[in-house]
């Protein structure tokens, strides 16, 4: 089983990214499940229900989020209609929406679950102790899991891989919108990278408008950060094939594309 994954899509510069190079990463790397963290779609915070069917009506079958989860509005009123959007499942029970699904590829099945990190971010549930609650359910379904990691601190999300390493096919981090260059099998099977990356602007800072973000931490005053239109994109995702028969993972690796370096490029 073939998974493309795509890192944080950052308002519209990273929408278009998508839309313009997901025919070409298809064609070149034919993935069977599409999945793409979703929670900056929307100007960089959060995502709306128009966003989620663009996205959807892309090929990607299934959005992840993270802190950002709530920043519109509206989500409330939709997140419950699609069992495809999943935000982090070490949120308090209660929370609306819900943390994984299990989506199905011809006769087999994988199970897709959103976790947030706890250093550095909102002190939500224990996402360690939230996957293995989570998986003692999941695996009586299947062995292909693939985990998003939606955390800050670099140690939290090596031990979340770490813990997991032999439980799950894929430990993926997100949330950084910087792409790390460790991916790797861990030993028990495991694909692991500690932040796939963004799909967003080339030339911001993590996505923003960089004038405002030096100001902030030059002068420490409050600054709104909007999404850079003016610039480049990139797009950062990763593929990673998993062995059916013991939801093993076999390969991951890493795709940077922008301006200069293309999907044709990287074809020849
Ligand atoms: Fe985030």
């Amino acid at each position: 089983m073939r998974i493309l994954f795509f890192g944080d899509i950052v308002g519209s510069p990273g929408r278009r990214a998508i839309q313009e190079n997901i025919g070409k990463i298809k064609q070149k790397y034919r993935p069977q499940i599409i999945v793409a963290n979703g929670e900056n779609a929307a100007g960089g915070r959060g995502i709306t229900e128009k966003i989620l069917k663009e996205l959807m009506n892309l090929g990607i079958q299934v959005i992840t989020m993270g802190n950002h989860t709530w920043d519109q509005k509206d989500v409330y009123q939709f997140i419950g209609n699609f069992p495809n959007l999943i935000r982090p499942a070490n949120y308090p029970s209660g929370t609306p929406g819900k943390g994984y699904t299990i989506i199905n590829f011809n006769t087999h099945k994988l199970a897709i679950i959103n976790l947030q990190g706890r250093t550095f971010l909102p002190a939500i549930d224990c996402p360690f102790k939230k996957a293995e609650e989570i998986l003692e359910s999941v695996r009586k379904e299947t062995s292909n899991i693939l985990i998003d990691f939606h955390a800050e601190a670099t140690s939290e999300k090596q031990a979340m891989g770490w813990f997991l390493d032999g439980k799950v096919s894929a430990v993926i981090g997100t949330h950084t919108h910087v792409q790390t260059a460790d991916e790797r099998i861990l030993p028990k099977g495991t694909a692991y990278i500690t932040d796939v990356g963004m799909v967003g602007p080339y030339d911001g800072i993590l996505g923003m408008k960089k004038e405002e973000v030096i100001e902030k931490f030059i002068t420490s005053m409050p600054q709104r950060f909007e999404v850079d239109k003016s610039g480049r994109w990139q797009l950062n995702a990763v593929i990673i094939d998993i062995d059916l028969a013991s939801g093993k993972a076999k390969h991951i690796e890493r795709i940077f594309l922008n301006q200069e370096k293309t999907i044709v490029d990287n074809l020849i």
